[in-house]
């Protein structure tokens, strides 16, 4: 087994490294607990330098549970029977961007299931009115792959962001993964939101069922090639109604080495410290604000309807109000040395394209 340190050099002199060395070193610093502590260093030190000890926070809302799509470890996947489906009309989703607006955020994410009823005419109405009103906001949309053109249409309405995450870059992986959906379509869907202009997001999920340190290679290989401004990953965890709901999480550790690779391999990078992984370890969210992630995604969903978005099982549903919820994060972050900060929260090399 080779000594990580080498790689780690080649790593920081060079920007990248190849699939093979990316094997190298997941390979030792998996198993060898040993170098775990200079990675983390190092990883803190970039942070420090490319964004000082801010965090940003996202406001979530969780704007519909209905989806056409059957990814096999998702709970809100079409062939979920048992779960009650929602959507959150446009005049509900502009009250809680007014009410988040009013604690202070200024960065939003409308995420949800790939639903039809959320067409383009709709969003883009949406987007301007949440835009005129609000023209301070930085604002974010997760909602799966849509051709160029709508991407377009979005992002001249006013939507600044948007997450796509690439899930795994493993062929086999992700065909097994998402029957009826194409790995080349999502990619292609990336590089076209980059084209449009949106500040891009992508990512993985850690610890899937046949997942292997050669998916995790394959994984730094396209996010080195598509240069994401934004990168989550964060552990798989089983759903009780999924083809998966008997695999076993992924592993804290492994998400939390492969953050501060990522915060080494893409210091500008914005990285959510993801729920997912504090549903897992709650300390592990905020820990991982120490070694690479910068992102908090406080969940703003209406109440009565967080419940119905259930990626997977144990999903942390806060049950606070979100005012306190706000306060009891910049009191966590405090405590770990870091500062919240309430600002539009743009890429730091982010140059802005005319709409
Ligand atoms: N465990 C962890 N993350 C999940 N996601 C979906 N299902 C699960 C699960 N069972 C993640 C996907 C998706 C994001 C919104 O949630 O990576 O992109």
């Amino acid at each position: 087994m080779q000594d990580s340190t080498h790689l780690i050099d080649r790593l920081l002199t060079q920007g990248n490294l190849s699939e093979p060395d990316w094997k190298g070193l997941l390979e030792t610093l998996f198993i060898r607990e040993s170098e775990e502590q200079m990675i983390r260093e190092i990883a803190r030190k970039i942070q420090l330098e490319s964004y000082g000890n801010r965090v940003f926070l996202r406001a979530l809302i969780e704007i519909s549970n209905y989806c056409p799509n059957g990814c096999k470890y998702c709970g809100i996947s079409r062939w979920n029977g048992s779960l009650s489906r929602y959507r959150l009309d446009p005049k509900t989703i502009l009250e809680t961007v007014h009410l988040g607006y009013e604690l202070g955020y200024r960065s939003f994410v409308l995420q949800g299931g790939e639903d039809p009823f959320f067409t383009d005419e709709i969003l883009a109405e949406l987007i301007e009115h949440i835009k005129h009103e609000h023209p301070d906001i930085a604002l974010t949309l997760s909602i799966g792959e849509r051709p160029e053109s709508s991407y377009r249409l979005l992002f001249k309405a006013g939507a600044d962001r948007y997450l796509l995450r690439h899930e795994t870059a493993d062929k086999s992986l992700y065909k097994w993964l998402h029957p009826n959906m194409s790995q080349a379509n999502r990619i292609e869907s990336l590089r076209s939101l980059k084209r449009v202009g949106f500040q891009t997001g992508s990512g993985f999920l850690v610890g899937l069922p046949g997942q292997t340190i050669t998916a995790y290679a394959k994984d730094f290989m396209l996010l080195q090639e598509l240069q994401p401004e934004m990168i989550g990953i964060g552990p798989f965890i089983p759903h009780c109604m999924t083809p998966l709901a008997l695999e076993n999480p992924g592993n804290v550790r492994e998400v939390k080495l492969l953050l501060m690779l990522l915060r080494i391999a893409f210091p500008n990078a914005l990285i959510p410290a993801t729920t997912a992984l504090g549903t897992l370890d709650p300390t592990s969210r905020f820990e991982a604000l120490t070694l690479g992630a910068n992102v908090l995604m406080p969940n703003i969903t209406p109440m009565d309807n967080r419940k119905q978005y259930t990626l997977y099982d144990g999903k942390r549903i806060s049950q606070d109000e979100s005012a306190d919820e706000l306060k009891k994060i910049q009191s966590l972050c405090e405590q770990y040395g870091m500062r919240v900060e309430l600002s539009r929260g743009d890429h730091n090399q982010f140059i802005p394209k005319c709409k």
